[in-house]
């Protein structure tokens, strides 16, 4: 089996990914290869800073890798955080913030519709491939839950009438944006 490295540090993600891609890779995370270092995100797409991370990896480990860049994106707000999703409230990845703000942003505003966007750079043996996935929903008014990660506890699919938080990853990987990614990737991946 090929071995791939995903390009991430969370924790939560490389659970997720693992198993949606259980037989396809053998998975290498960034600490199994010795790359330590924090990888800037500077571009302004989700598209962008998804290649940055593949790019580092490729070019400096020399790895087929996955990296993958995504963030919510709420109608009533412009589009924010958007890829600032993770830094929204100033301290990376401090969620419980994070959803504050979000929560206080959205203090009596009707229109609550959301989605979670996510672009997955692939890339094998020097080509870069790019699969993309999203799933709408609204943000409900507090937080429930205590599954997931980031703004799981805030985001109710459509369809569901109940937060990410509270569904089990079984539940959440088919029908979410990094889920409906990976599955292009695979059928890409059958595909060749
Ligand atoms: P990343 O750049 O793909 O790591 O995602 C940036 C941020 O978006 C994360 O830190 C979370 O705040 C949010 N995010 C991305 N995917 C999810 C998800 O599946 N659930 C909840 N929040 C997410």
């Amino acid at each position: 089996m090929k071995t791939i490295c995903l390009a991430t540090n969370n924790q939560h993600k490389v659970e997720e990914l693992q198993k949606m891609l259980e037989g396809h890779f053998e998975i290498k995370t960034l600490q199994d290869i010795g790359c330590t270092e924090d990888i800037a995100e500077t571009a302004d797409t989700f598209e962008g800073n998804s290649l940055i991370k593949a790019d580092y990896v490729y070019q400096n480990y020399h790895i087929d890798c996955i990296a993958d860049d995504s963030g919510l994106v709420v109608d009533a707000l412009n589009g924010e955080p958007g890829v600032y999703s993770a830094r929204y409230a100033g301290e990376h990845g401090n969620h419980d913030k994070n959803m504050d703000k979000l929560l206080l942003n959205l203090k009596d505003v009707e229109n609550r519709t959301a989605r979670f966007k996510t672009v997955v750079t692939m890339i094998l043996a020097g080509e870069t491939f790019t699969f993309e996935g999203a799933v709408e929903g609204k943000i409900i008014d507090r937080k429930t839950g205590d599954g997931g990660f980031g703004y799981d506890p805030i985001f109710m699919p459509d369809g569901y009438d109940r937060t990410f938080a509270q569904m089990s990853m079984e539940e959440k990987n088919p029908i979410s944006h990094r889920g409906r990614a990976i599955e292009k990737l695979i059928g890409f991946l059958k595909g060749r």
